[in-house]
């Protein structure tokens, strides 16, 4: 178990508060050296939650655990790829980072880059991004530019910027991104002593996808795992350009993390796809609505709506589950990102403007 001997390094008796971050806990598998500054917030180590209620749903004995990456230091997986591609920035002796994102890349990044002492800018979709992740960005000291176009022509000015300026593209076009991101792979099989029959992820610009397929293929390699998941990536139904086979030029869903048209990382997550024998599938806002009210009100756990595409795709496929398989489902990002999303979706009472009096609460209780 490397995530346990990685603590038994720094001490005879490690705490959880020894955790390093995921650039020291992993070194040998990253492209990093003695010389690389590490920029860290100790991301990494989230958990893997047993999901009861939805291994129900599903039966046939399979049991379903969510790879709760909303716990990292900014609320989203992005952590993992923004240590790595911002610490090798500041080993380049970069000043500046710039990035489009639909939110939580922006998030990281502003996060790291100030850590490391550097300028973060940050080009998102003006008015589709949730309330949490810029207030995040924000809050961090990133420099926000609100474009009137979706995160595809973001990220097109993005490249561009980088082409011409010195400034750091902190996309997942950053190979070190995707270097990072893929420590999630490693530490599902870490925990369950061998790699997932499936793994549900939501897709968006398909850089995720293609991290977990290279993380699982070297954990294979060096003989961590005897097997390979079958890679199931989920998009939104009115995002779905990977299941659609060409580009969306008005990308729409409510999950505005994943509303995006023409992903970057395309040809990485057809690899996976294929060599996983795995699937592509949309899933419409609805699906991923009753999900998220599924994953918060039966299991506890409080995810953004594009986290939940996840779910909402493996319920869709659950025929298809072989009996018995351990299936995980990426939580990407903390429900807390988008709070007004969850206050307009959801099954419970909410019950206001009582008089202030213990027969009132009483009686709105039932007794
Ligand atoms: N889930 C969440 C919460 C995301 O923020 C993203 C992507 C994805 C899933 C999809 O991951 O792009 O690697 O396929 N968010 C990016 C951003 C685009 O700007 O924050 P992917």
């Amino acid at each position: 178990m490397p995530l346990l001997d990685v603590l038994r390094r720094l001490g005879p008796q490690p705490t959880l508060q020894d955790w390093p971050g995921l650039i020291n806990a992993y070194r040998r598998w990253l492209p990093v050296s003695k010389a690389t500054p590490v920029i860290t917030l100790r991301e990494g180590a989230t958990p893997l939650i047993p999901a009861p209620v939805i291994s129900e749903r599903i039966g046939r004995g399979v049991k379903v655990l969510l790879k709760y990456d909303g716990l990292n230091p900014t609320g989203s997986f992005k952590d993992r790829g923004m240590t790595m591609a911002i610490s090798k920035a500041k080993e380049a002796g970069s000043e500046a980072v710039i990035c489009a994102s639909t939110g939580n890349t922006s998030a990281a990044a502003a996060a790291y880059a100030r850590r490391g002492g550097m300028r973060a800018f940050v080009l998102i979709p003006d008015g589709y991004v949730a309330q949490g992740k810029l207030a995040q960005a924000l809050l961090y000291g990133a420099e926000v530019l609100a474009v009137q176009g979706n995160f595809d022509r973001a990220l097109a000015i993005v490249r561009d910027v980088a082409d011409r300026y010195p400034v750091t593209l902190v996309n997942s076009l950053n190979p070190y991104r995707l270097q990072g991101q893929k420590t999630a792979a490693f530490e599902v099989v870490d925990a369950l002593g061998e790699a997932p029959d499936w793994l549900c992820i939501p897709v968006g610009n398909a850089g995720n996808i293609s991290a977990y397929w290279m993380g699982f293929n070297e954990y294979k390699a060096a003989g961590h795992s005897k097997v390979l998941p079958r890679m199931m990536g989920f998009q939104a139904a009115g995002a779905a350009p990977l299941v659609l086979g060409h580009t969306v030029d008005n990308p729409d869903t409510i999950a505005t993390a994943i509303r995006i048209g023409n992903p970057v990382n395309k040809e990485n997550a057809l690899k996976a796809r294929n060599e996983s024998k795995g699937d592509f599938m949309a899933v419409t806002d609805a699906e991923i609505i009753e999900a998220y009210k599924l994953l918060g009100s039966g299991e506890g756990v409080f995810c953004e709506p594009a986290s939940a595409a996840s779910v909402a795709g493996l319920l869709k496929r659950r025929e298809e589950v072989p009996q018995g398989a351990t299936v995980v489902c990426v939580l990407t990002g903390n429900g807390l990102k988008d709070p007004s999303t969850a206050i307009e979706h959801n099954d419970s009472h909410f019950h206001t403007g009582l008089d202030p009096d213990t027969a009132t609460v009483a009686r709105v209780m039932g007794f």
